[in-house]
Protein backbone atom coordinates (compact mmCIF):
# COMPACT_ATOMS: atom_id res chain seq x y z
CA UNK A 1 0.00 0.00 0.00
CA UNK A 2 1.42 3.73 -0.62
CA UNK A 3 2.19 5.70 2.17
CA UNK A 4 -0.81 7.53 3.95
CA UNK A 5 -0.98 11.43 2.23
CA UNK A 6 -1.94 12.58 5.71
CA UNK A 7 -1.47 10.53 9.48
CA UNK A 8 -2.46 11.30 12.36
CA UNK A 9 -1.02 10.11 15.72
CA UNK A 10 -2.20 9.90 18.81
CA UNK A 11 -3.73 13.29 18.66
CA UNK A 12 -5.39 15.16 21.47
CA UNK A 13 -6.81 18.64 21.43
CA UNK A 14 -8.37 21.52 24.22
CA UNK A 15 -9.54 24.51 23.79
CA UNK A 16 -7.70 27.09 26.27
CA UNK A 17 -5.74 23.91 27.72
CA UNK A 18 -4.57 25.95 30.50
CA UNK A 19 -7.97 27.03 31.79
CA UNK A 20 -10.40 25.16 34.30
CA UNK A 21 -12.94 25.04 32.09
CA UNK A 22 -10.49 23.47 29.43
CA UNK A 23 -12.65 21.61 26.68
CA UNK A 24 -11.21 18.18 25.37
CA UNK A 25 -12.27 18.30 21.79
CA UNK A 26 -10.02 15.73 20.44
CA UNK A 27 -9.27 12.59 22.24
CA UNK A 28 -6.33 9.35 21.18
CA UNK A 29 -7.47 10.40 17.77
CA UNK A 30 -5.02 7.68 15.22
CA UNK A 31 -5.73 8.01 11.62
CA UNK A 32 -3.96 7.17 8.23
CA UNK A 33 -5.86 8.46 5.10
CA UNK A 34 -4.32 7.53 1.84
CA UNK A 35 -4.29 9.29 -1.25
CA UNK A 36 -7.50 8.99 -3.70
CA UNK A 37 -9.51 8.34 -0.19
CA UNK A 38 -13.16 9.60 0.14
CA UNK A 39 -13.83 9.68 4.00
CA UNK A 40 -16.46 11.00 5.22
CA UNK A 41 -16.80 11.98 9.27
CA UNK A 42 -19.91 12.10 10.18
CA UNK A 43 -21.06 12.65 14.01
CA UNK A 44 -23.25 14.24 16.35
CA UNK A 45 -23.34 18.58 17.30
CA UNK A 46 -19.69 18.94 19.15
CA UNK A 47 -18.12 15.71 18.55
CA UNK A 48 -15.01 16.96 17.30
CA UNK A 49 -15.65 17.20 13.38
CA UNK A 50 -14.46 20.40 12.75
CA UNK A 51 -11.82 20.64 15.25
CA UNK A 52 -10.07 17.16 13.40
CA UNK A 53 -10.36 18.58 10.33
CA UNK A 54 -8.68 21.84 11.39
CA UNK A 55 -5.93 19.44 12.39
CA UNK A 56 -5.40 18.36 8.64
CA UNK A 57 -4.42 21.53 7.41
CA UNK A 58 -2.53 23.08 10.38
CA UNK A 59 -5.24 25.49 11.30
CA UNK A 60 -4.72 24.02 14.59
CA UNK A 61 -2.21 21.99 16.24
CA UNK A 62 -2.36 19.36 18.37
CA UNK A 63 -2.28 19.40 22.19
CA UNK A 64 -0.70 16.42 22.15
CA UNK A 65 0.22 13.69 18.91
CA UNK A 66 1.42 14.50 15.79
CA UNK A 67 -0.18 15.30 12.58
CA UNK A 68 1.59 14.66 9.48
CA UNK A 69 0.80 15.98 6.09
CA UNK A 70 3.16 13.63 3.48
CA UNK A 71 6.18 14.09 5.07
CA UNK A 72 5.90 17.51 7.23
CA UNK A 73 4.78 17.51 10.53
CA UNK A 74 1.57 20.75 11.05
CA UNK A 75 3.46 21.64 14.23
CA UNK A 76 6.38 22.56 12.26
CA UNK A 77 5.81 26.69 11.26
CA UNK A 78 8.46 26.36 8.39
CA UNK A 79 6.31 23.59 6.90
CA UNK A 80 2.90 25.64 6.65
CA UNK A 81 2.69 27.05 3.87
CA UNK A 82 3.29 23.35 1.93
CA UNK A 83 1.15 21.77 3.96
CA UNK A 84 -1.68 24.14 3.22
CA UNK A 85 -0.91 23.63 -0.34
CA UNK A 86 -1.22 20.09 -0.10
CA UNK A 87 -4.39 20.15 1.59
CA UNK A 88 -7.61 23.24 0.71
CA UNK A 89 -10.07 23.64 2.93
CA UNK A 90 -14.04 24.39 2.44
CA UNK A 91 -16.27 25.73 4.58
CA UNK A 92 -19.83 25.73 5.37
CA UNK A 93 -21.01 29.38 4.53
CA UNK A 94 -19.46 30.10 0.70
CA UNK A 95 -20.19 34.08 0.98
CA UNK A 96 -17.21 34.25 3.48
CA UNK A 97 -14.60 32.70 1.22
CA UNK A 98 -15.74 34.55 -1.67
CA UNK A 99 -13.46 37.57 -2.25
CA UNK A 100 -13.70 39.28 -5.85
CA UNK A 101 -16.65 40.70 -7.95
CA UNK A 102 -16.42 38.68 -10.71
CA UNK A 103 -16.25 34.89 -10.64
CA UNK A 104 -12.95 34.30 -12.70
CA UNK A 105 -11.09 36.60 -10.52
CA UNK A 106 -12.26 34.98 -7.43
CA UNK A 107 -10.83 31.83 -9.15
CA UNK A 108 -7.92 33.60 -9.96
CA UNK A 109 -7.39 34.93 -6.68
CA UNK A 110 -5.39 32.21 -5.02
CA UNK A 111 -3.08 30.87 -7.96
CA UNK A 112 -2.30 35.06 -7.89
CA UNK A 113 -1.07 34.97 -4.56
CA UNK A 114 1.45 32.45 -5.40
CA UNK A 115 2.68 34.69 -7.80
CA UNK A 116 2.32 32.57 -10.88
CA UNK A 117 2.34 33.60 -14.35
CA UNK A 118 -0.18 34.49 -16.34
CA UNK A 119 -0.38 31.64 -18.75
CA UNK A 120 -0.36 29.21 -16.07
CA UNK A 121 -3.16 31.50 -13.59
CA UNK A 122 -5.17 31.61 -17.07
CA UNK A 123 -4.68 27.77 -17.47
CA UNK A 124 -5.67 26.62 -13.44
CA UNK A 125 -8.84 29.33 -13.33
CA UNK A 126 -10.37 27.25 -16.37
CA UNK A 127 -9.72 24.26 -15.89
CA UNK A 128 -11.06 24.96 -12.13
CA UNK A 129 -14.56 26.29 -13.38
CA UNK A 130 -14.94 23.03 -15.98
CA UNK A 131 -15.01 20.77 -12.83
CA UNK A 132 -17.21 22.62 -10.78
CA UNK A 133 -19.25 23.39 -14.29
CA UNK A 134 -18.92 26.94 -14.25
CA UNK A 135 -17.30 27.80 -17.34
CA UNK A 136 -20.29 29.47 -18.80
CA UNK A 137 -20.95 31.96 -15.32
CA UNK A 138 -17.14 33.31 -15.18
CA UNK A 139 -18.32 36.90 -15.73
CA UNK A 140 -20.41 36.76 -13.57
CA UNK A 141 -20.46 38.97 -10.09
CA UNK A 142 -20.39 36.29 -7.72
CA UNK A 143 -23.43 37.97 -5.74
CA UNK A 144 -25.73 37.03 -8.06
CA UNK A 145 -25.38 32.92 -8.42
CA UNK A 146 -27.40 30.85 -6.57
CA UNK A 147 -25.63 29.29 -2.87
CA UNK A 148 -24.89 26.02 -4.88
CA UNK A 149 -23.27 28.00 -7.38
CA UNK A 150 -21.21 30.44 -5.37
CA UNK A 151 -19.66 26.92 -3.15
CA UNK A 152 -18.50 25.71 -6.42
CA UNK A 153 -16.65 28.71 -7.20
CA UNK A 154 -15.28 28.89 -3.22
CA UNK A 155 -14.26 24.97 -4.29
CA UNK A 156 -12.53 26.00 -7.37
CA UNK A 157 -10.90 28.70 -5.93
CA UNK A 158 -9.40 25.79 -3.81
CA UNK A 159 -8.48 23.35 -6.72
CA UNK A 160 -6.97 26.32 -8.62
CA UNK A 161 -4.49 26.08 -6.19
CA UNK A 162 -3.95 22.32 -7.58
CA UNK A 163 -4.32 20.28 -3.64
CA UNK A 164 -3.70 16.96 -3.00
CA UNK A 165 -6.72 17.07 -0.21
CA UNK A 166 -10.03 18.57 -0.36
CA UNK A 167 -11.40 18.96 2.95
CA UNK A 168 -15.41 20.39 3.29
CA UNK A 169 -16.41 21.02 6.31
CA UNK A 170 -20.22 20.93 5.61
CA UNK A 171 -20.02 22.36 2.16
CA UNK A 172 -23.40 21.79 1.62
CA UNK A 173 -25.18 22.56 4.60
CA UNK A 174 -27.04 25.51 3.56
CA UNK A 175 -27.56 23.93 0.09
CA UNK A 176 -31.18 23.22 -1.56
CA UNK A 177 -30.99 19.44 -2.77
CA UNK A 178 -30.09 20.68 -6.11
CA UNK A 179 -27.25 22.61 -4.78
CA UNK A 180 -26.01 20.25 -3.06
CA UNK A 181 -26.47 17.40 -5.56
CA UNK A 182 -24.29 19.75 -7.99
CA UNK A 183 -21.67 20.22 -5.26
CA UNK A 184 -21.63 16.47 -4.47
CA UNK A 185 -21.01 15.56 -8.29
CA UNK A 186 -18.15 18.04 -8.49
CA UNK A 187 -16.31 16.96 -5.52
CA UNK A 188 -17.05 13.26 -6.61
CA UNK A 189 -15.38 14.21 -9.78
CA UNK A 190 -12.23 15.62 -8.51
CA UNK A 191 -12.26 12.40 -6.44
CA UNK A 192 -12.53 10.20 -9.64
CA UNK A 193 -9.69 12.45 -10.96
CA UNK A 194 -7.40 11.65 -8.32
CA UNK A 195 -7.98 14.14 -5.05
CA UNK A 196 -7.84 12.56 -2.05
CA UNK A 197 -11.10 13.85 0.04
CA UNK A 198 -12.50 14.16 3.39
CA UNK A 199 -15.83 15.28 3.57
CA UNK A 200 -17.78 16.24 6.99
CA UNK A 201 -21.57 16.24 6.72
CA UNK A 202 -24.61 15.28 8.21
CA UNK A 203 -26.93 14.55 5.59
CA UNK A 204 -26.30 10.11 5.83
CA UNK A 205 -26.97 9.84 1.80
CA UNK A 206 -23.65 11.49 1.34
CA UNK A 207 -22.00 9.60 3.22
CA UNK A 208 -22.97 6.53 0.63
CA UNK A 209 -20.38 8.85 -1.82
CA UNK A 210 -16.90 7.68 0.30
CA UNK A 211 -14.95 4.66 0.44
CA UNK A 212 -14.68 5.22 4.13
CA UNK A 213 -17.35 6.56 6.59
CA UNK A 214 -15.66 8.02 10.05
CA UNK A 215 -18.23 8.56 12.75
CA UNK A 216 -17.20 10.53 16.00
CA UNK A 217 -18.89 11.31 19.58
CA UNK A 218 -17.58 12.59 21.92
CA UNK A 219 -14.13 13.67 20.86
CA UNK A 220 -13.17 10.12 19.73
CA UNK A 221 -13.30 7.94 15.97
CA UNK A 222 -15.95 5.22 17.70
CA UNK A 223 -16.68 3.73 14.23
CA UNK A 224 -14.21 3.14 11.23
CA UNK A 225 -15.32 1.28 7.68
CA UNK A 226 -16.81 1.19 4.61
CA UNK A 227 -20.38 2.78 4.16
CA UNK A 228 -22.00 -0.47 3.82
CA UNK A 229 -20.21 -2.36 7.11
CA UNK A 230 -21.54 1.03 9.04
CA UNK A 231 -24.82 1.51 7.76
CA UNK A 232 -25.97 -1.84 8.47
CA UNK A 233 -24.83 -0.87 11.88
CA UNK A 234 -28.29 1.11 11.99
CA UNK A 235 -28.85 0.21 15.83
CA UNK A 236 -25.56 1.64 17.06
CA UNK A 237 -26.13 4.36 14.62
CA UNK A 238 -29.35 5.24 16.45
CA UNK A 239 -27.74 4.86 19.42
CA UNK A 240 -25.60 7.56 18.67
CA UNK A 241 -27.94 9.75 17.19
CA UNK A 242 -27.43 9.15 13.96
CA UNK A 243 -29.52 8.69 11.10
CA UNK A 244 -28.98 5.54 8.52
CA UNK A 245 -29.50 6.98 4.44
CA UNK A 246 -33.20 6.20 3.40
CA UNK A 247 -32.60 3.04 1.33
CA UNK A 248 -30.78 1.43 3.96
CA UNK A 249 -33.71 2.20 6.58
CA UNK A 250 -35.97 0.71 4.37
CA UNK A 251 -33.78 -2.04 3.59
CA UNK A 252 -33.65 -3.12 6.84
CA UNK A 253 -37.38 -3.30 7.78
CA UNK A 254 -37.40 -5.61 5.26
CA UNK A 255 -34.79 -7.80 6.42
CA UNK A 256 -36.61 -7.64 9.83
CA UNK A 257 -39.40 -8.98 8.20
CA UNK A 258 -37.68 -11.38 5.56
CA UNK A 259 -34.48 -12.85 6.40
CA UNK A 260 -33.11 -13.11 3.33
CA UNK A 261 -33.63 -9.99 2.03
CA UNK A 262 -30.00 -8.19 2.16
CA UNK A 263 -30.54 -5.39 5.18
CA UNK A 264 -26.97 -3.39 4.38
CA UNK A 265 -28.30 -1.44 1.04
CA UNK A 266 -26.79 2.03 0.09
CA UNK A 267 -28.99 3.43 -2.66
CA UNK A 268 -32.05 4.11 -4.16
CA UNK A 269 -30.88 2.40 -6.97
CA UNK A 270 -29.96 -0.72 -5.34
CA UNK A 271 -32.89 -1.18 -3.33
CA UNK A 272 -35.16 -0.77 -6.45
CA UNK A 273 -33.24 -4.05 -8.40
CA UNK A 274 -33.21 -5.65 -5.36
CA UNK A 275 -36.48 -5.36 -4.67
CA UNK A 276 -37.94 -5.82 -7.76
CA UNK A 277 -35.71 -9.08 -7.80
CA UNK A 278 -37.28 -10.55 -4.90
CA UNK A 279 -40.64 -9.76 -6.21
CA UNK A 280 -40.06 -11.28 -9.25
CA UNK A 281 -39.13 -14.41 -8.00
CA UNK A 282 -41.99 -14.32 -5.88
CA UNK A 283 -44.39 -14.18 -8.81
CA UNK A 284 -42.49 -16.78 -9.94
CA UNK A 285 -43.11 -19.12 -7.18
CA UNK A 286 -47.33 -18.32 -7.81
N1 LIG B 1 -13.17 27.88 19.32
C1 LIG B 1 -13.59 27.09 20.30
N2 LIG B 1 -13.34 27.39 21.61
C2 LIG B 1 -13.75 26.57 22.61
N3 LIG B 1 -14.42 25.42 22.41
C3 LIG B 1 -14.70 25.07 21.14
C4 LIG B 1 -14.30 25.89 20.02
N4 LIG B 1 -14.72 25.27 18.89
C5 LIG B 1 -15.34 24.14 19.28
N5 LIG B 1 -15.33 24.01 20.62
C6 LIG B 1 -15.87 22.87 21.40
O1 LIG B 1 -15.16 21.71 21.04
C7 LIG B 1 -16.02 20.59 20.91
C8 LIG B 1 -15.93 20.03 19.49
O2 LIG B 1 -16.42 21.02 18.58
P1 LIG B 1 -16.40 20.86 17.01
O3 LIG B 1 -16.80 22.18 16.45
O4 LIG B 1 -15.12 20.27 16.58
O5 LIG B 1 -17.58 19.79 16.80
P2 LIG B 1 -18.35 19.38 15.46
O6 LIG B 1 -18.42 17.90 15.49
O7 LIG B 1 -17.73 20.02 14.29
O8 LIG B 1 -19.80 19.98 15.73
P3 LIG B 1 -20.91 20.50 14.67
O9 LIG B 1 -21.58 19.28 14.12
O10 LIG B 1 -21.84 21.30 15.53
O11 LIG B 1 -20.21 21.32 13.63
C9 LIG B 1 -17.40 21.10 21.31
O12 LIG B 1 -17.60 20.83 22.66
C10 LIG B 1 -17.32 22.58 21.06
O13 LIG B 1 -18.21 23.28 21.91
MG1 LIG C 1 -18.44 21.37 12.84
Amino acid sequence: MADPIIRVQGVTFAYSPESVDAILALQDINLDIYPGDYVVIVGHNGSGKSTLAKHLNALLQPTTGDVWVEQNNTRDPAQTLAIRSTVGMVFQVPDNQIVATVVEEDVAFGPENLGFPREEIRERVDRALEVVGLTEERLRPPHLLSAGQKQRVAIAGVIAMRPKVLVLDEATAYLDPLGREQVLGAVRRLNQDGITVVSITHFMHEAVAGNRVLVMEKSRIVMDGSPRKIFAQAERLRELQLDVPQPTDLANRLHGRLEAFPGDLLSVAEAVDTITEFALRGNARE
